[in-house]
């Protein structure tokens, strides 16, 4: 009898920071070092002060990532123009330009 046996994936290891590339991108006109596979929320969260990452809509208050998992919506920016996007799903990429969304329902 014969078994199909798939093969194993590569074993899960997480690089040292300093042996991982960094990725530049644009944040407000400044440029942020990312590590190359790092979600846009992580890197604001290392470089932005957590309480003013976005307004919510009706009462415009400071919001910031929660769920880091995509539930909760509270880590909207705009990257490259585009309003509303989930920082927490979206990894770096080199040039990127990324804003917070200050102002209730829309971007800087
Ligand atoms: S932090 Fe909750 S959706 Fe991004």
């Amino acid at each position: 009898m014969t078994q199909n046996i798939a093969p194993s994936p590569p074993p899960l290891f997480r690089l040292p920071p300093d042996r991982r590339p960094d990725v530049p991108v644009l944040f407000e006109g400044q440029t942020l070092l990312a590590l190359k596979g790092e979600t846009v929320a992580s890197l604001l969260l290392r470089h932005v002060d957590a309480g003013a990452f976005r307004r919510e809509e009706r009462r415009g208050e400071a919001r910031a990532p929660l769920c880091l998992m995509g539930v909760c919506f509270d880590c909207l920016v705009t990257i490259d123009g585009q309003d509303n996007q989930q920082a927490c799903l979206i990894a770096v990429k080199p040039g990127m330009r990324i804003a917070r969304q200050l102002t209730a329902g829309g971007a800087l």
